[in-house]
């Protein structure tokens, strides 16, 4: 089967890996917002757009690396080490951070906080009582000291066969592959994943548009 280049409309198979979920790593305080919301269809909108160019700049940058170099190599170089995004529309909402994060991460840097686990969950939920995941997550989250409040849109990702020569299951990996990854990630948890599983999420983390002037 062709699998279409598109984090959008991948299917996403209904295992779900049993792994108990890591520590939050911060307490922050975030309600959930209904993402058909219209009072957040502009910041989701924005968040869903950004998500959708870092997904496929994801697929293509794995591929476009993997053409030219060994897996070996290929994991110093990825992912998105040189994200740009898009610049944001005058008087829009913007985006302040992408993160990809996991029930399951390879590096601790992406481990997820306590908002962000409670999306994983979520969606680890909704798979476990057979529904599909849900397409968009939007949190809130509200300003704290001198942090703005953000809000978060969070979609689900899942692994393609681009993927599994460094996330596959461990006795499939190359041997160069696997020594490397446990040198550089000695607690690394994304591997043993097959195409079509889900693997995590894309969160954008979105300022509202800066108030109009009067
Ligand atoms: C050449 C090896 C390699 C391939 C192929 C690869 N990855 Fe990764 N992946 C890594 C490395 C190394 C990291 C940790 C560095 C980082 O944060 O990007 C990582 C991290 C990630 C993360 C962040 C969460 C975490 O576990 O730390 C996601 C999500 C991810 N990969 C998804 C994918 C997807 C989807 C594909 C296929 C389109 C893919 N990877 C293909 C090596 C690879």
């Amino acid at each position: 089967m062709k699998i279409p280049p598109t984090l959008l409309t991948l299917l996403l198979s209904v295992t779900v890996m049993g792994a108990e979920p890591l520590a939050p790593i911060t307490e922050l305080k975030f309600t959930w917002v209904d993402p058909d919301d219209a009072a957040v269809a502009e910041i989701r909108q924005v968040g869903e757009d950004a998500i959708t160019f870092v997904g496929n700049r994801l697929i293509r940058e794995t591929s476009q690396v993997l053409a030219k170099q060994t897996a070996e190599d290929a994991i110093d170089v990825l992912h998105l080490k040189n994200l740009t995004l898009p610049a944001p529309a005058t008087g829009k909402p913007h985006i302040t951070s992408v993160k990809r994060t996991s029930l399951l991460v390879r590096s601790v840097a992406n481990a997820p906080d306590n908002a962000d686990l409670a999306a994983l969950i979520s969606i680890q939920k909704e798979m476990m009582d057979g529904n599909s995941p849900p397409k968009v997550l939007v949190q809130h989250v509200p300003a704290a000291g001198s942090v703005p409040e953000e809000w978060r849109v969070y979609r689900p990702i899942s692994v393609m066969s681009s993927c599994v020569v460094c996330h596959g299951p461990t006795d499939t990996l190359l041997p160069s592959v696997k020594t490397k990854l446990e040198k550089l990630y000695p607690e690394d948890k994304a591997v043993n994943y097959s195409v079509y599983q889900w693997r995590g999420v894309i969160r954008v983390s979105v300022a509202a548009a800066p108030a109009k002037k009067p």
